[in-house]
């Protein structure tokens, strides 16, 4: 990012770049695709796409299993706009830049946000192909999206995380889940920064700290999207055991084919949500 203006400035001028690609629409609902998740976008209709790099002061998506693009269309029936892709810290990106295209979707009139992530199972009651509605989440990124942009911003920068998962979305998302035959648990969701995967100490740490599962992704895009008022509904998809639980050592490969099996389950779940929304 182009350290001479201002975030604002900076937000101005991307969202500028990006009304221009998007004509009349303007999206209220706004999705976040995980890894391996990127083909959720392919049941988006009538589809603009906006490579990341046609918008000033976009970092790249550098991950192979994200496409690193917008995708706005309409998903159920309702007009959504899609970061088919995410930014994430172990590609480089400061929590400002993981935030940025949150900010970036609220300026744009985005009031609801779902975010989907992979993540290792750390209860042992989960199975791998399962879905968790995110309750709650433990930033262990050690950073915070917010810190650093000035006290003096039209937004609060001391605001409340509680119900920071919107409790009515999370209902229903369960309504939804029920309904299709999805099964889909509730649970703390643990971020980091990885790119290394847990240790199987850390995660039995991390167990007696009520997280149900484990990720790279997910919290600080959650903090910044609380920090401009966005309802917020998360959906991991359980990809694999997180390390040492059931003897497990987790790996990518493993990550990307439970995440291409699995899919179909939580495509059917945030199409339900948004047909409700
Ligand atoms: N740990 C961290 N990130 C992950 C995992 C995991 O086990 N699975 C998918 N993303």
């Amino acid at each position: 990012m182009g350290d001479v203006n201002t975030l604002d400035e900076r937000l101005a001028a991307s969202r500028e770049a990006l009304c221009a690609h998007l004509g009349q629409r303007r999206p209220r609902i706004g999705l976040v695709l995980g890894s391996g998740l990127s083909p959720l976008a392919d049941d988006i209709a009538d589809a603009a796409c906006i490579p990341y790099a046609d918008i000033p002061h976009m970092n790249e998506s550098t991950v192979a299993s994200h496409v690193g693009q917008f995708v706005c269309g309409t998903l159920a029936g309702r007009e959504v706009i899609c970061m088919q892709g995410r930014l994430h810290g172990y590609e480089g990106n400061t929590a400002h830049e993981v935030a940025y295209p949150i900010w970036l979707l609220a300026g744009l009139g985005v009031t609801t946000l779902i975010v989907t992530n992979a993540a290792g199972a750390i209860n042992a009651g989960y199975g791998v192909g399962d879905l968790c509605i995110i309750a709650d989440h433990i930033n262990f990124t050690g950073r915070n999206p917010v810190a650093g942009l000035g006290l003096d911003t039209p937004f609060e920068c001391f605001f409340s995380m509680t119900d920071a998962y919107d409790p009515a979305l999370r209902e229903a998302a369960h309504t939804v889940a029920q309904r299709e035959g999805i099964t889909a648990h509730e649970g703390v969701y643990l971020g980091l920064s990885g790119p290394s995967f847990e240790t199987p100490a850390e995660i039995r740490a991390f167990r007696v700290w009520g997280a149900d599962t484990v990720g790279m992704s997910t919290v600080e895009e959650v903090v910044a999207a609380r920090h401009r008022g966005l309802r917020v509904l998360g959906i991991s998809l359980v990809t694999n055991m997180a390390a040492g639980i059931e003897g497990a050592s987790p790996s990518s490969d493993e990550v990307l084919s439970t995440a291409e099996q699995s899919r179909v389950g939580l495509s059917r779940l945030i199409q339900g949500v948004i047909a409700g929304l």
